[in-house]
């Protein structure tokens, strides 16, 4: 985009020059006839520097609006003010193949799974942050880590994929279940790009093949997130489809 910009931009250089030109007129400029074409030339120049000019700032704009979704402020932590984060420590961890989180949802939206159920803490992962929390951020009276939100948004997308019915189900949450899906396909797609996992994947391919595993990588300490959380939870409610926070899952937040 810059490269393009300065591009664009050239002719007022050449224009100027020209304008100069013509203040004080090179020897091979002194003929009336060249004075005309002089006259020619700035008219040239200057509409060549407008249509530029022009073209510069649609294709600025252009190039902003193509470039809006996805993308974040640039700058670094130090400099711009970001939402505040829960400090965890690095481990090591390691990707399994086949895990019991492959298996099939129940075909009853309102049917809970204890082994997805393990992910999320009590209170969903909602709870009331203390001051040294906030005191960067928006004020709010309760907050959820990401991580929580986007675990949400993978189950409610697995369970809508293999549902066969139409109407709104527990783990929809009492939402909309085609604007849930389509926030949450969003959603995890901006998760996934802004932390970026740069771990290096070897790219071994084999017949069923499991690309990821079968090696430690850095993870996040998040069983203690989990109990953090948990600890100062904003209410009750338990696993994913949030048993104990009000009908069909429905949570009231302040
Ligand atoms: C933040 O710092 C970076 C690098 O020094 C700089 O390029 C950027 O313009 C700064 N952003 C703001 C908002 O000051
Ligand atoms: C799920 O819904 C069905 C039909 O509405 C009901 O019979 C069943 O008891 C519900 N299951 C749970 C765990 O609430
Ligand atoms: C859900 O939202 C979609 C898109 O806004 C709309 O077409 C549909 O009627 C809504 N469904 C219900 C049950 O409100
Ligand atoms: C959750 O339920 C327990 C047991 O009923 C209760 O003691 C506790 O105060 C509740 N916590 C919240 C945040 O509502």
């Amino acid at each position: 985009m810059l490269t393009a910009k300065a591009q664009e931009y050239k002719p007022l250089s050449n224009a100027k020059e020209d304008l100069d030109g013509e203040e004080e007129p090179q020897p091979h400029l002194r003929k009336p006839l060249n004075r005309q074409l002089t006259v020619a030339h700035i008219i040239f120049f200057v509409f060549s520097f407008i249509t530029a000019f022009i073209t510069g700032v649609l294709f600025t704009i252009y190039i902003s609006n193509a470039t809006t979704t996805h993308s974040y402020e640039s700058g670094t932590p130090e400099n711009i003010s970001i939402a505040p984060h829960l400090p965890l420590r690095q481990i090591a961890g390691e990707f399994t193949y086949q895990s019991p989180f492959s298996k099939e949802p129940p075909l009853e939206g309102n049917v809970s799974e204890p082994t997805w159920d393990t992910l999320i803490p009590n209170g969903l992962g909602y709870f009331i942050p203390s001051t040294a929390d906030t005191s960067r951020s928006k004020s709010s009276s309760v907050v959820i880590p990401s991580a929580f939100h986007q675990l949400h948004c993978l189950y409610l997308l697995r369970r809508a994929y293999y549902t066969t019915t139409p109407e709104l189900q527990r783990f929809d949450f009492g939402r909309n279940r085609s604007v849930h899906v389509a926030h949450c396909f969003d959603y995890l797609a901006q998760a996934i790009t802004c932390s970026a996992d740069s771990t290096l994947e070897p790219a071994v391919d084999k017949e069923h093949g499991f690309l990821g595993g079968g090696f430690a990588r850095r993870c996040w300490d998040f069983e203690y997130l989990k109990s953090v959380v948990e600890s100062r939870r904003a209410f009750n409610a338990s696993g994913f489809l949030a048993w104990g926070a009000g009908t069909e899952g429905k949570v009231e937040l302040g």
